[in-house]
C-alpha cells in the first residue's frame, strides 16, 4: 500500500508540473481526487484493509492527500499568477498614441455671426422679433414709405408671389409690424433670411439680414452713432471706428451708409478696404416721420432710428471670405475653417 500511495504522490507531482493550465490542472486534480480518481480510489478500498492496520494506512493516505494537495494549490497560484500577467501584457494600453482625433461640426460662419450680433445687441437691452419670409406688398414696401410708383422699389429685385405677396426683400418689414404691436419705447432686431433676385460674387438670391429699431423720446442720430461705435468694436475689435456717409433710403431721413475703418490694415489703405481705410458695412437713419406716423406714433413725442445690416457681409469680411457663394456650398473644406 505504502509502495502504491508513493507512485500516485510521485505520478501526481509529476502531472501537475506538466499542467501549463488551470483546465488542465483542474484535469489532473479530477484524475487523482475526483469522485473517480486514483486516491479516492484508494480511500474506497480502505474497507478491505486489516482493521489494525487502518489507523496507520489512513494516516498514509491523508499525507499523500496533503502533499497533493498543497502541489495542487502551489501549482494553482503559479498558473493564475502568470495568466495575470499574460492578461496585463495583451491589455497593455500606450498612453503616448496619439489618440484618434473626432471631427465635430461646427456652427454654419453665417449663424455664428447672426448669434454674435444678437448676443452683442441683446447685452445692449435688444428684443428680438422674427418676421415671416412671405410678406405683403404694404408691409415690405408701402409702409416703409415705398409706394407703388415709388423708384426706390428698383433698388430691390422683388420675388412677387402674386401682386399682393412676396418673398420679404429686406427685414424692414419686421419693424412696421412691431410698431403696429407695441407702444414706445422699442428697442428691438429683427434677423432672418431676405430674398432679391441678384446673383453674383457678392450678392446671392437669399441672404440674411438683421433689422434693428429704437423707437422712444428725443432719440436722435447721435444715439444711432453711439450705438453703432459700441457694435463695431465688439465685432470687429476694439480699435474700429464708424464713419456716416449721406445716402438714401425711403423710411429713414436722413439716411446713412455707415462705413468702419478697416480693421485689417487700420486705415492705411489694403486690399480688402480697396485703398480708401474704410469699409461699408450698413445702413441706416433716422426713422422717417411718415413711417412712424403710418402705425399711429406721435412725432411730435416720439423719434426713431433704424438700422439694417446684411450678416452675410459681416461674415465674408470677419473671415476673408470673397465669394458669397462659398457660404451656400456647403463645402467642409471651407467650413471648417471658421470656428469662433
Ligand atoms: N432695408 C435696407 C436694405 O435692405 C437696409 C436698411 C437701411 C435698413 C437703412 C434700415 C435702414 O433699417 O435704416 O437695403
Amino acid at each position: 500500500m505504502e509502495e502504491k500511495l508513493q507512485k500516485i504522490s510521485e505520478s501526481a507531482v509529476l502531472e501537475i508540473e506538466k499542467a501549463d493550465s488551470l483546465p488542465a490542472l483542474n484535469e489532473v486534480r479530477m484524475a487523482i481526487l475526483g469522485k473517480k480518481g486514483e486516491l479516492t480510489a484508494v480511500l474506497k478500498g480502505m474497507k478491505d484493509v486489516a482493521p489494525e492496520d487502518r489507523p496507520k494506512v489512513g494516516q498514509m493516505v491523508n499525507e499523500t492527500r496533503e502533499k497533493i494537495e498543497s502541489a495542487l494549490e502551489a501549482k494553482k497560484t503559479k498558473l493564475e499568477a502568470e495568466a495575470l500577467k499574460k492578461r496585463y501584457e495583451s491589455e497593455k494600453i500606450d498612453v503616448t498614441i496619439p489618440g484618434e482625433v473626432h471631427k465635430h461640426g461646427n456652427l454654419h460662419p453665417v449663424t455664428q455671426v447672426r448669434n454674435q450680433l444678437i448676443d452683442i445687441f441683446g447685452s445692449m437691452g435688444f428684443e428680438v422679433y422674427e418676421g415671416t419670409e412671405i410678406e405683403t406688398d404694404h408691409y415690405n414696401f408701402t409702409a416703409l414709405n415705398t409706394p407703388q410708383d415709388h423708384p426706390a422699389r428698383d433698388m430691390q429685385d422683388t420675388f412677387y408671389l402674386s401682386p399682393e405677396f412676396l418673398l420679404r426683400t429686406q427685414t424692414s418689414a419686421g419693424q412696421i409690424h412691431v410698431m403696429e404691436a407695441k407702444k414706445p419705447p422699442i428697442k428691438i432686431i429683427s434677423p432672418g433670411k431676405v430674398f432679391r433676385s441678384d446673383d453674383d460674387a457678392t450678392h446671392s438670391p437669399m441672404f440674411t439680414q438683421m433689422e434693428g429699431l429704437v423707437v422712444d423720446k428725443g432719440i436722435t442720430l447721435c444715439d444711432l452713432k453711439g450705438m453703432l461705435d459700441e457694435l463695431v468694436k465688439k465685432i470687429f475689435g476694439e480699435e474700429t471706428t464708424t464713419r456716416l456717409r449721406p445716402s438714401y433710403f425711403p423710411f429713414t431721413e436722413p439716411s446713412v451708409e455707415v462705413d468702419v475703418s478697416c480693421f485689417q490694415c487700420g486705415g492705411k489703405g489694403c486690399s480688402l478696404c480697396k485703398g480708401t481705410g474704410w469699409i461699408e458695412v450698413l445702413g441706416a437713419g433716422v426713422v422717417n416721420n411718415k413711417v412712424l406716423q403710418g402705425c399711429g406714433i406721435d412725432t411730435d413725442v416720439y423719434s426713431g432710428f433704424a438700422f439694417g445690416i446684411g450678416i452675410e457681409r459681416i461674415a465674408m469680411l470677419k473671415y476673408g471670405i470673397n465669394n458669397i457663394k462659398l457660404l451656400f456650398e456647403s463645402d467642409l473644406r471651407v467650413l471648417d475653417q471658421i470656428d469662433d
